[in-house]
Order: structure tokens, then sequence, then C-alpha cells
């Protein structure tokens, strides 16, 4: 028994030294959108579709920080808010009626984060301020022109 927690302990402390990507990188063009839904998406998307992600303390702790690093990078290959630009104009559409898609069906923001920040969970107010704001159709072209 002892020798099996000395095991544990030796593994944890050994997979401490398995190195993580938590980057921040610099931010090339932030999509633009008016505050309230600014301050949703900042709020309950950002740690996870930009690069101005918060790192909490257990995200340096491994095994945890392989999940975070895990989702925060995979979120960023799906969707950056941070590198709006490099979408073409089209795929901004798209973006902006998955978001919607991914909301309503309550897929984002990701269960296990809403967990450690409940209040990030969006309530049917704020989802229908996004969905409002996507079918505007000028939010398309707002956030397509980048104002702000
Ligand atoms: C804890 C991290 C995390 C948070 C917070 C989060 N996402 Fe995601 N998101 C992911 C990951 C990981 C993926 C890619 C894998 C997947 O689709 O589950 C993703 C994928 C997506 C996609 C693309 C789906 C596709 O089919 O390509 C959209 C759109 C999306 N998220 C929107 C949002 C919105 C909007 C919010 C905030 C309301 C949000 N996400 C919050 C991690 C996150």
């Amino acid at each position: 028994m002892k020798k099996i927690l000395l095991a544990l302990v030796v593994i944890l402390i050994g997979i401490q030294f398995i190195p993580v990507e938590r980057t921040n990188p610099p931010i090339r063009r932030d999509i633009s959108a008016p505050d309230n839904i600014s301050t949703i998406l900042r709020a309950s998307c950002y740690d996870c579709h930009s690069n101005e992600t918060v790192w909490p303390w257990y995200s340096k702790i491994a095994p945890v920080s392989f999940l975070v690093a895990g989702d925060v990078n995979d979120g960023r290959k799906h969707l950056n808010f941070s590198e709006w630009d490099k979408y073409e104009d089209g795929k901004r559409e798209k973006i902006l009626e998955e978001i919607v898609e991914e909301v309503e069906k309550e897929n984002m923001p990701l269960t296990i984060y809403t967990f450690t920040h409940p209040s990030a969970k969006l309530d049917p107010f704020r989802i229908n301020l996004l969905k409002d704001w996507v079918n505007q159709g000028s939010s398309k072209e707002k956030s397509l022109r980048y104002e702000k």
C-alpha cells in the first residue's frame, strides 16, 4: 500500500515537468460588437475562444493543466475572437450562426467550464440578446467591418 502511494506521488510530481502550452498570443483584431454583446462573449467565451485567456491557478497543476490547455487550444482553433480578421467574410457569418446554434443547444460554454465559472452560464435572456444581435443582419456587417 505504501509503495503504491509513493509511486502515485512520484508520478504526480513527475507529470508536473511535462510542458503544457499555456500562451496568450497577441490580439490581432478583436471581433466588433456592441458593449452588451461583448460583455457576454468576454464573460462566457473568451477564456477558450480568445487570446485573452485568464489561466486559473489550477491550470498550472498537472493533470488538470492538460485538460484546461487542451480545451483552450482546441477552442481557439475552432473560433478565436481575437483573430477575427483571419476569417473570410462568409466564414465569419457562418461562425456567428454557429455561435447561436451552440448556445441555444447549451453546448457552449462547456459544462466543465461553467462548473468552475458558474457566472459564465448563459440564461435565456443573454441567449436571446446574442441571437437577436446575430439575426439583425446589421450585426454581421458591423462585426465584418470591425468598427469599434
Ligand atoms: C472551456 C472552454 C470553452 C468555453 C468557455 C467556450 N467554448 Fe466554445 N469550444 C470549445 C472547444 C474545446 C471547442 C471545439 C470542440 C467542440 O466543438 O466541442 C469549441 C467549439 C465552439 C464552436 C465551434 C463548433 C464547431 O462545430 O466548430 C463554437 C461556435 C463555439 N465553441 C462557441 C462558443 C461560445 C459562443 C462560447 C461562449 C458562450 C463558448 N464557445 C465557450 C471550448 C469552449
